[in-house]
Order: structure tokens, then C-alpha cells, then sequence
């Protein structure tokens, strides 16, 4: 039987697969790495660790399979991040990740003085500070010797590709988060690279996500055990790798995801700049296109309050006493700007909020308000999907987040969507293990390997009586975010 190792660089940890041609499910690793945060509202981390983590990751994956039954790796990735090489191919300094809010001068700059039609026009998008071409901008004026020195710019999970093969490579599902790939034509931006300083010389070579880039550097095969011929797929960036992992793969399909970030994935088969200034209009891992909005801090936010807050990892119980009819009749409101915000509002400056506490207000009233904000925050992304004439009346779910039945429920009500649950839950690396097969030939094609590999364990349905509760609800929650902006501006750190 021949094997594929999916990986998903994601921002808490490296997660592996190891999954057989019939899809099943041989083995998974996790391996951690930190993030740090130098300053309010950074974050970065260091491309080192993400290295150390694979190489030992991949040694406890395949400690008891036969290595040369493995034929091909994916990645999939978290998206944005800049990583920057010198002419000897170094790490300059730590990557700038996608939830980094350092570059709000630099993205009112590409939004206001270079304008949003004028980006729409070479990239289908406008700025948004985590995406990759205002971190080059913010460099060039705060590190300019650093930026001098950059030969190749990198995506994360590209780095990880770069590191196994040589070669400097990317594909357009994760090149469309950089601010400088010409979307619709799958091309870089020759435009958007003289706006921010650079040629497309130092840009990777694109490639589709399921397309072979290379095979392995012969002495990572020796260091790993594994054939020199194991060949390395392209990958995707996680949302595009989740989307086929779950099987949101085909038109009009959507996937949703409650990760360190919370998404929201629609399928297009056709180029469409249609998500306005809050949803983003990228490429699919499948040759196709999509639109997506993201919020920075999803499943982070139940993390941060049950382990930074709470001191505890017990999720479950936290959720434990919150009994079905509370939902949708908590008088307390959670804003999930931990690290300011994405879509659909586009703010750096916004942060975290409760509102409404009562003298009787328990801990477990406040650990509902922040599954239920998160729910809302991407109920907004949602509204807009539904502004421009899509209509989600089903997703896939797929995150850490996803594993709660509560947060399934109030998430099912609060978007009023039916939700299914993928058996495998790993949607980023099980996607790239199929990307992987796609490049090695099992499969023809990316539609054909999610339609035969991809299955569900279960459903929530919305339930009517509970959806007007939390209709009524959401349009609470609506008010709360305009009418507090302007305090997130004085309250703004130094
Ligand atoms: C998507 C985004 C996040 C990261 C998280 O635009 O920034 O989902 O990819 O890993």
C-alpha cells in the first residue's frame, strides 16, 4: 500500500498525516511551536522551529511503517505570512504571520493613496494588514537593511517545500493572499511588485497546488529515511487545504472553519472579484477560484479565556452548564478582536470585549458569550457573502473549534446553515495528503479524490425556535461593534 504524509503548518502547532491511497488514516503527530508577539498586535514566528518540528514530527510518524511504501508529501499552511530569504538562501529575520497587525499605515496607504479600485484591478482584492505586500512595505521603511537583503520572499508552507526540495516554489491558492498575484489570471502582479519595491524575480515559481514541484533533497531522504524520489506537491494554503479536505471542492460548496482563525470558504467555478471590501477572492486548490472571509481570532478565543484566563484545558467542562435553554437568551456579549480584526470590518485598532455583565452573571455566561461571539463575528461574514446573492444554506466545519457539539449548535443557529462534520476531522492535512495523491497520479483529479475519499460522521440542522432566538440576538450583537470603534481608536497602545 502506498502512503502520503499530509502536513498542516498551522499557527499553534505542525499537525502530520500519514493517510493510505483509500484514504484511511494511518497516523497523526502534532508537534507545537511558539508564537511571539514583540509588541501589541505583532506576531511572529520563527521558520527554524517549524523545520525542527517536521523533521521530528515525520520520525514519530512513520516509526512503524515501512518508509519506502511513502510516495508524496503535501503542505497545506497558515496563509500570508512573509518569510524572507538572503542570496544564501537564510531566514533574514522571524516571519510576519497573517494575524500580525503592524502594517495598518502601510495598508491605509495601498487602500487610500494607491486606492482599492486600483488593487482590485491587479489583484481582485484590497488591503487588509496580514496579507503579505504591506509587510514588505512596512519592512522597506523599518528594516530597510533587511530589506535590501531579500533574494526570495516565501510563504510559510513554501519555506517547508523550499527546505525538502530546493526549489523556491508557491501555488496560486496561497500566492492569491499576498497582495501581489494577478488572481484572475493566475500570474504575478509585475504592478503590485513595483509598488512594493520588488521584481518577480524575487518571487517563487507557481505552480497548481496538486503539481509536482520536486522531490526530495537527498540528504533530508537520508536524514528522514525515505526515498530520494519521494516527490512534493505544491500544497495550499490551510483554507484552500481544508476546503478539499472536507470536500468543499465542487461550485457553491462552503466550508467553514473554527481554527486559530475562523473562516468562511465559498467555492466559485468561475473568477469572481465579487466579495466587495470584506471578502477576499482567491484561488482554489483545485484549479478553480473562491471567496472567503476571515476573522483573526476564532477557537483562539475560547483557548485564550479557558487556558490564559480560566487556567484550565477542560474545555468541556467550561461548556458543561450551559444548558440548552440558555442559548440564545445570554444578556452577556463577547467582541472577538483579540488581535484586531479582518473581515468584514477591516480594523487593527479593534480588540476584545465583554459587555453586559450583571451582578449575576457566572463564568459560564461569559464562556458562552465567547462561543457565541465568535458565531456572530462570522455570521457578519456571512451577511456579506449573502449581500452579493450567495446563498449558504449548507456547510462542512472543520477546526479545533468543531469538535464541541455546543459550538456546533450555537454556530448551526446563529448562520441559520446545516453543518456537516467531516470523519476525518484534520481538514488542512488531510486535504494536502490528497493533494498529494493527485500529484502522484491515483487520482485524476482534485473533485475525483474528495468525491471518493471524502465522508461524514454527523449534522446539525438549525432548529427553528432557536435560530429567531439567536436572530434576535445577532442583531444585539450588530449595534455593538460601530457603537464602541471610535473607543478602540483612544484606546489604542503607544
Ligand atoms: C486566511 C488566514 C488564516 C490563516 C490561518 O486568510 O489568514 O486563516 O491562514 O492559518
Amino acid at each position: 500500500m502506498a502512503y502520503y504524509i499530509g502536513a498542516d503548518l498551522g499557527t499553534s502547532a505542525l499537525k502530520l498525516l500519514l493517510v493510505d491511497a483509500s484514504g484511511v488514516v494511518v497516523n497523526s503527530v502534532s508537534r507545537s511551536y511558539p508564537v511571539q508577539y514583540p509588541r501589541p498586535a505583532w506576531s511572529e514566528q520563527h521558520p527554524a522551529d517549524w523545520w525542527a518540528a517536521f523533521m521530528d514530527g515525520v520520525q514519530a510518524l512513520l516509526s512503524e511503517v515501512d518508509r519506502t511504501a511513502v510516495r508524496a508529501i503535501g503542505f497545506g499552511g497558515q496563509m500570508h505570512g512573509l518569510v524572507v530569504l538572503d542570496e544564501s538562501d537564510a531566514v533574514i529575520r522571524p516571519a510576519i504571520l497573517w494575524n500580525d497587525g503592524r502594517t495598518a499605515e502601510e495598508t491605509a496607504y495601498l487602500n487610500d493613496t494607491v486606492g482599492r479600485e486600483v488593487l482590485v484591478s491587479h489583484t481582485a482584492n484590497v488591503a487588509f494588514a496580514g496579507f503579505t505586500a504591506p509587510k514588505l512595505l512596512w519592512m522597506q521603511k523599518h528594516e530597510p537593511e533587511n530589506f535590501k537583503a531579500i533574494r526570495k520572499i516565501m510563504l510559510p508552507k513554501d519555506y517547508m517545500t523550499y527546505r525538502l526540495t530546493g526549489v523556491h516554489a508557491t501555488e496560486y491558492s496561497d500566492a492569491a493572499g499576498m497582495l501581489l498575484l494577478d488572481v484572475e489570471h493566475r500570474r504575478w502582479s509585475e504592478e503590485m511588485a513595483a509598488l512594493c519595491g520588488i521584481t518577480a524575480a524575487q518571487l517563487p515559481r507557481l505552480f497548481e497546488s496538486y503539481e509536482a514541484v520536486g522531490t526530495l533533497l537527498p540528504a533530508v531522504a537520508a536524514e528522514l529515511g525515505l526515498s530520494p524520489e519521494v516527490t512534493v506537491v505544491a500544497g495550499a494554503g490551510d483554507n484552500a487545504a481544508a476546503a478539499v479536505g472536507t470536500g468543499a471542492v465542487n461550485a457553491g460548496d462552503c466550508n467553514l472553519s473554527l481554527g486559530t482563525s475562523g473562516t468562511l470558504f465559498i467555492v466559485s467555478d468561475t473568477f469572481a472579484a465579487g466579495g466587495g471590501d470584506a471578502l477576499h477572492a482567491f484561488c482554489h486548490a483545485n484549479g478553480a477560484y473562491h471567496l472567503m472571509g476571515c476573522m483573526l481570532s476564532a477557537a483562539s478565543c475560547n483557548k485564550w479565556l479557558c487556558e490564559d484566563i480560566l487556567h484550565t484545558t477542560d474545555y468541556a467542562a467550561e461548556q458543561a452548564d450551559i444548558s440548552p435553554e440558555k442559548l440564545g437568551n445570554n444578556h452577556v456579549f463577547f467582541l472577538p478582536y483579540l488581535m484586531g480584526e479582518r473581515s468584514p470590518i477591516n480594523d487593527t485598532d479593534a480588540r476584545g470585549m465583554f459587555i453586559g455583565m450583571r451582578a449575576d452573571t457566572t463564568r459560564a455566561d461569559m464562556v458562552q458569550a465567547v462561543l457565541e461571539g465568535v458565531a456572530f463575528a462570522l455570521r457578519d461574514s456571512l451577511e456579506r457573502a449573502r449581500a452579493v446573492g450567495i446563498a449558504v444554506q449548507e456547510s462542512t466545519l472543520c477546526g479545533g473549534g468543531a469538535r464541541s457539539p455546543l459550538w456546533q449548535t450555537i454556530l448551526a443557529n446563529v448562520l441559520g446553515v446545516t453543518l456537516r462534520m467531516p470523519t476525518v476531522e484534520e481538514g488542512p492535512a488531510y486535504g494536502a495528503s490528497m493533494l498529494a495523491m493527485v500529484g502522484d497520479g491515483v487520482y485524476p483529479t482534485v473533485q475525483d479524490c474528495a468525491a471518493k475519499l471524502v465522508t461524514f460522521r454527523t449534522c446539525v440542522k438549525p432548529d427553528a425556535a432557536l435560530t429567531a432566538r439567536y436572530e434576535r440576538a445577532y442583531q444585539k450583537f450588530r449595534h455593538l461593534y460601530p457603537a464602541i470603534k471610535q473607543v478602540f481608536t483612544v484606546l489604542k497602545e503607544d
